[in-house]
C-alpha cells in the first residue's frame, strides 16, 4: 500500500509531467455531450409534439472549444440505433453550431411508438465525438380515435348542504380491472387521465413516482394525460390495474371563492371525478390487444374518506380493502362503474414537469405546548405533505394540522389559511406500525402539529416531504454577506414551494392560483434557479386557453372563476414577457409562435383601451400591490408596461421573421414612450409622481428620453438614499429598482439596499428567522409572534414575488445574462462595489454552466469566469486601462486567447471563447 503523501506526491509529478508533454497549444480532446434532451427532457414516456426539438450540451476541455457540425439518427429499435442505421431518420452531417431547439424531420411519427436517437458532433478541429448516450421518446396517442376508454367513476351522491356553513369533501373513488396475460408481453403501455387526480395502480404499487395528476387545465379546453412504460411490471397469469380518484382542482375546492362568497365554492369544472385510461399490450408473438376503461371495470369507496387539495386528506386504515389492487382479491362486493362525458376540450400529453417528492425533512425539534398537542418544527417553510409513523389501538384518530409559524404560545399560527381547512386525519388499523401519507392533498407549512396520537410521539413520528415541479438545481451562489446567501436559500425554498403544476402565489391559504404578475415578475428569476423550460412551457398554455374573449390576459390561469376579476395592468403583462424570457433563456421560438395571436390580440385590446398612446389603469388594477409609504398611481403603471410590452412584441415579431409587425411595434413602442415622457416626466428628469417605482420602472423599460435617464437614475439613487436605503415599492417596484440601479451604474447604492436588514428589506425577513420570501415586508417580528396589527388573512410566508431579486442577483451582481437568446453569446458584466468583498456563483444554462466570481483583493480585483464549451462570452472588466489586466501571468496585451474589443472610461470589454479565465485587475 502506497502511503497517502507518496500517493499525492506520485500524482503531482504525474500532472507536471503530463504538463510537459502536452504544453498548452496541443490538440485537446474531442468534445463529449451531455444531457441529450427531447422537448427539454431525457428520455421522455409520451410526448405529443409531432417536431419534436432536440438538444444536448457539450463538454470540452482547454479554450475555444466548439462545435461545427452534428449527425442525428433516429432509429426504429435499439438494435438499429446500436448499428448506426437510421431508419426513422439520418440527419446526415448538418454543419451549424446549434445544439438546442433543433427539429426532428423524419418520417411521420406514430402514435404509441418508441424511436430511439444519439447525436455526435465534430469539434472546430473537425474531430469527432463518440455518440451520446443512447436515447429514446415515445409518441403517446396522438389522435383522439386512439382512444377507447370510457371515463369511469362511482358516484358517491352530492351535498345538499350549505355550501358556506359546511364543507363538502366526498370520498375517494377506487376503480379496478383484472386482466389475465397469457402470452408473454413484448411491450405495454398504459395511458391514464382523470377528469379530477387521479393515481394509477398496477399489481400492488403506484406506478411512477408523481403526484396530482394529470396535471391542472381548464378542462374545458384540454384534459391532459400521461403516459407509463409498464412492461417490466406485469406478469403473465392475472395482472390488477387500479386508479385512485379524487375531486382535485376538477370539482373540489379552488382558490378563495369559499372566503368571498362565491356563488361556487367548489366543482368548477364538473361534479363528480372519473378515471379514463387503457393498457397497449404488444406480445411477442406480435398480436397486439388494448385493455381500456370500461363498463367491465369495477368500483368502490374505500379508506380514503376525503380528498380535497385544499381542506386536506382523511384516511380510516380500518377500510383499507386489503389487496384491491393485487390478483386473487374478490371483488364481487364492488359496483359496475358510472359513466361520465369528457368536457368538450383536447386530450394531450401534459407538456410539463409533474409534481414529485424532492426531499425529506426530519424535525428539528418537537414541543408540546399543551398536553397532548406536539408540534413538530421541520427547519423550512415548505409546500408539501407530512408523513406519519404511528402505533396504536385501531379507531385511533391523529390529526395532523400545518402552520408556517408559531404563536407566542408556541401552537401553530393559522390564520393566515383563511377558510384551508389544511387537515390531515388518519385513523388507525391497529395492526402494528402504520406509515401514512396523504395523496391528493398539500399544504405550506414549517410546523405540524399533532394531536391524538397513542402516547408521547417520537420524532421520526413525523417526517416532512417537499413537492414541487421543479428541482432548484440550477444555481449557486455565496457572497461575503451571510444574510445575502440566506436569502438565496430563501427564494430557493419559496420557489420550490410555488412552482407547483403552475406558478402558484402561495402554497398555504385558500388561493395558490397561477397569479400572472406574480410569475412574470418572477419568471428569469425562475430560470437562474431551475430547468423551468417545461414547466412555463406549459403555464403558458394555460396562461393561452384561459386569455379572456376581449383580449386581455387573466388575473390568473388556469381560471376557473369566470366571473370575476378578470385582468389588470401589470398582471395582464405576463402574455407577454413570459414567452419573450422563454426565448431569451432557452431560446425557444416555437413558444413565441404559439402565443403570437394571443399576444396580438392583447396588443390590440390594449391599444382600444388606450388614448393617445397612454393606457390607463383599469380592470383589476392592484398598482404597485404591498408598497409601502409610497403610492404610485395604476395609471402610470397601466401605461408603462404597456411601453414595455410594445418594445418586446417588436423583438419578438423580428425574430419570428414578422419584419412589418416589428415595423410597427418599434413605432408603437416609439409612440408610447413620446408620450409617456410628455405625460410623466418632467424636463429636469424627475417622473411627476417621484415614488421609487416611477423611476425603476419608467428606467427599466427605456421609458425615459435618452438625455434625461441619467437623472432619471440619479433621482432614483437620491429618493433611495433619503429613505435610508430602504424600499419604498411593492410586487412591481421592487426588482426594477435594483435592475434600474445597476443599470445606470448606480451599484453601491443597489448593494447597500440588497444588504439592509431594517425594514422594509430582505435583510428584516432573514434576521427575523425567515426560511422562505414573505408575501409582505412586514409580514412578522419576533416581538410580534401574534402578528395581531397585521392582516394576518392575507399574510403569506411564502410568496416569491419579492425573490425576484434573484434576477438582479444573477444578471447584475454576478453579471451572467445573455447577448443573443439562449446564451450563445454570453454576457459576463458583474455589477462590482466597494460594497460587496466577494461574490460568486454559477448557472446551468442551457449551452452548459456559466460561473462568474469578483473578490477584492486590497486594491486588486479578481474576476474568475467560466464559459461552457461552444459559447463566447463578452466579459466587462471595470477598469478603462487594459494594461491593468492580466489573464493568469500574462498581461492582457500579451495573450491571444482573451481579445479586447474595447475600453471606455470605466471598463474594458473582451470577447472569450469557451474555458476557464482568472482576471486580476489592479484598480
Ligand atoms: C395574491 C397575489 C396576487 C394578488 C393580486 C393576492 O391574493 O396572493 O400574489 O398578485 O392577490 O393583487
Amino acid at each position: 500500500m502506497i502511503p497517502m503523501k507518496t500517493h499525492l506526491g506520485i500524482l503531482m509529478l504525474t500532472l507536471l509531467s503530463l504538463k510537459n508533454v502536452y504544453p498548452k497549444n496541443q490538440q485537446e480532446a474531442p468534445l463529449t455531450i451531455n444531457l441529450p434532451r427531447v422537448e427539454y427532457f431525457q428520455n421522455p414516456e409520451g410526448i405529443d409534439v409531432v417536431r419534436p426539438r432536440f438538444s444536448w450540451e457539450l463538454i470540452g476541455e482547454g479554450r475555444n472549444r466548439s462545435q461545427k457540425a452534428y449527425q442525428i439518427i433516429v432509429a426504429s429499435t435499439a438494435q438499429k440505433l446500436e448499428n448506426t442505421t437510421g431508419d426513422i431518420w439520418d440527419s446526415g452531417r448538418v454543419s451549424t453550431q446549434e445544439t438546442n431547439q433543433i427539429e426532428y424531420a423524419g418520417m411521420p411519427l406514430k402514435s404509441n411508438t418508441k424511436y430511439y436517437w444519439k447525436v455526435r458532433v465534430w469539434d472546430e478541429k473537425d474531430q469527432e465525438s463518440e455518440w451520446s448516450e443512447s436515447s429514446y421518446w415515445s409518441m403517446g396517442l396522438l389522435k383522439f380515435s386512439n382512444w377507447q376508454g370510457l371515463f369511469i367513476g362511482h358516484d358517491v351522491g352530492y351535498s345538499t348542504a350549505d355550501k358556506y356553513d359546511s364543507l363538502y369533501l366526498p370520498p375517494a373513488r377506487y376503480v379496478r380491472k383484472s386482466f389475465t396475460l397469457s402470452k408473454k408481453v413484448k411491450k405495454a403501455t398504459a395511458y391514464a387521465t382523470a377528469l379530477g387526480l387521479y393515481e394509477l395502480r398496477l399489481n400492488g404499487n403506484k406506478v411512477r413516482e408523481d403526484y396530482f395528476l394529470p396535471g391542472w387545465t381548464d378542462y374545458d379546453k384540454r384534459l391532459y394525460y400521461q403516459t407509463y412504460d409498464i412492461t417490466s411490471s406485469l406478469q403473465l397469469g392475472e395482472n390488477v390495474v387500479g386508479a385512485i380518484i379524487a375531486d382535485g382542482w376538477y370539482a373540489g375546492y379552488i382558490g378563495y371563492a369559499l372566503f368571498i362568497y362565491f356563488d361556487k365554492v367548489r366543482e368548477f369544472y364538473g361534479t363528480n371525478p372519473a378515471f379514463m385510461g387503457q393498457i397497449h399490450l404488444e406480445y411477442e408473438d406480435g398480436s397486439t390487444e388494448i385493455i381500456a376503461s370500461d363498463v367491465t371495470w369495477t368500483v368502490n369507496e374505500g379508506p380514503t374518506r376525503e380528498a380535497d387539495i385544499i381542506m386536506g386528506e382523511t384516511y380510516d386504515a380500518r377500510l383499507e380493502h386489503s389487496g384491491w389492487d393485487t390478483p386473487n382479491y374478490d371483488d364481487s362486493d364492488w359496483n359496475p362503474p358510472k359513466l361520465y362525458t369528457y368536457p368538450n376540450g383536447k386530450l394531450q400529453a401534459h407538456p410539463g414537469t409533474l409534481v414529485q417528492e424532492r426531499e425529506e425533512l426530519k424535525p428539528v425539534e418537537v414541543t408540546e405546548p399543551e398536553p397532548g398537542t406536539y408540534v413538530f418544527n421541520l427547519g423550512k417553510n415548505i409546500a408539501g405533505i407530512a408523513e406519519l409513523k404511528v402505533e396504536g389501538p385501531a379507531g385511533t384518530k391523529v390529526r395532523l394540522r400545518f402552520g408556517e409559524i408559531l404563536r407566542s404560545d408556541g401552537n401553530i399560527q393559522t390564520d393566515n389559511l383563511r377558510k384551508a381547512r389544511a387537515t390531515d386525519t388518519y385513523i388507525l388499523k391497529g395492526e402494528g406500525i402504520e406509515v401514512w401519507k396523504p395523496k391528493f392533498t398539500y399544504h405550506g407549512f414549517q410546523y405540524v402539529e399533532v394531536t391524538g396520537y397513542p402516547g408521547v410521539p417520537t420524532a421520526d413520528a413525523i417526517t416532512g416531504i417537499v413537492l414541487s415541479s421543479i428541482d432548484t438545481d440550477a444555481s449557486t451562489f455565496d457572497s461575503a454577506n451571510k444574510m445575502n446567501n440566506t436569502l438565496f436559500e430563501n427564494i430557493k425554498t419559496t420557489q420550490s414551494a410555488n412552482f407547483f403544476e403552475v406558478p402558484t402565489d402561495c402554497p398555504q391559504r385558500d388561493e395558490r392560483l397561477g397569479w400572472t404578475g406574480d410569475a412574470h415578475t418572477y419568471v428569469r428569476s425562475a430560470t437562474y434557479n431551475s430547468d423551468v423550460a417545461a414547466f412555463i412551457t406549459k403555464f403558458l398554455v394555460d396562461l393561452d386557453d384561459a386569455q379572456r374573449w376581449y383580449g386581455a390576459y387573466p388575473n390568473f390561469a388556469p381560471f376557473p372563476f369566470s366571473r370575476v376579476n378578470q385582468y389588470s395592468p401589470a398582471w395582464m403583462d405576463a402574455g407577454v414577457i413570459i414567452p419573450y424570457n422563454m426565448y431569451k433563456v432557452y431560446n425557444d421560438k416555437r413558444i413565441l409562435e404559439y402565443m403570437y395571436d394571443g399576444m396580438e390580440k392583447f396588443m390590440q385590446f390594449q391599444e382600444d383601451a388606450s388614448t393617445d398612446y397612454l393606457r390607463p389603469g383599469g380592470g383589476n388594477n392592484w398598482g404597485d400591490w404591498l408598497s409601502v409609504n409610497e403610492e404610485t398611481s395604476h395609471d402610470f403603471i397601466a401605461s408603462s408596461f404597456y411601453g414595455y410590452d410594445a418594445n418586446l412584441m417588436a423583438e419578438m415579431a423580428e425574430v419570428l421573421g414578422k419584419s412589418d409587425d416589428a415595423v410597427k411595434y418599434r413605432q408603437l413602442f416609439q409612440d408610447i414612450r413620446k408620450a409617456f415622457a410628455k405625460r410623466y416626466i418632467t424636463e429636469s428628469g424627475q417622473t411627476t409622481e417621484d415614488t421609487q417605482t416611477t423611476y425603476a420602472l419608467a428606467l427599466y423599460f427605456d421609458l425615459f428620453p435618452d438625455n434625461l435617464a441619467h437623472k432619471g437614475a440619479a433621482r432614483l439613487a437620491e429618493k433611495i438614499k433619503n429613505n435610508g436605503f430602504k424600499f419604498a415599492t411593492g410586487f412591481l417596484g421592487t426588482k426594477h429598482v435594483m435592475l434600474a440601479l445597476s443599470k445606470y451604474g448606480h451599484n453601491d447604492v443597489a448593494y447597500k439596499i440588497y444588504q439592509q436588514t431594517e425594514y422594509p428589506s430582505w435583510g428584516y425577513s432573514v434576521e427575523n428567522g425567515a426560511t422562505s420570501i414573505w408575501e409582505r415586508w412586514n409580514s412578522y417580528t419576533k416581538s410580534d409572534a401574534k402578528n395581531s396589527d397585521l392582516n394576518a388573512k392575507m399574510n403569506s410566508f411564502s410568496h416569491y414575488s419579492f425573490g425576484s431579486v434573484a434576477q438582479w442577483m444573477f444578471q447584475f451582481a454576478l453579471g451572467i445574462d445573455s447577448e443573443d437568446s439562449g446564451y450563445r453569446n454570453i454576457l459576463i458584466k458583474p455589477a462590482v462595489s466597494k460594497e460587496m468583498e466577494f461574490m460568486e456563483g454559477s448557472y446551468k444554462s442551457i449551452n452548459g454552466t456559466i460561473a462568474s466570481a469578483w473578490k477584492w483583493k486590497g486594491n486588486r480585483l479578481e474576476m474568475d469566469v467560466e464559459i461552457p464549451a461552444n459559447t463566447k462570452a463578452k466579459i466587462y472588466i471595470p477598469t478603462s486601462d487594459p494594461s491593468r489586466i492580466k489573464e493568469g501571468n500574462t498581461s492582457l496585451m500579451k495573450t491571444s486567447e482573451v481579445e479586447v474589443l474595447a475600453s471606455n472610461e470605466t471598463e474594458t470589454i473582451v470577447l472569450v471563447g469557451s474555458g476557464k479565465y482568472s482576471f486580476t485587475i489592479k484598480m
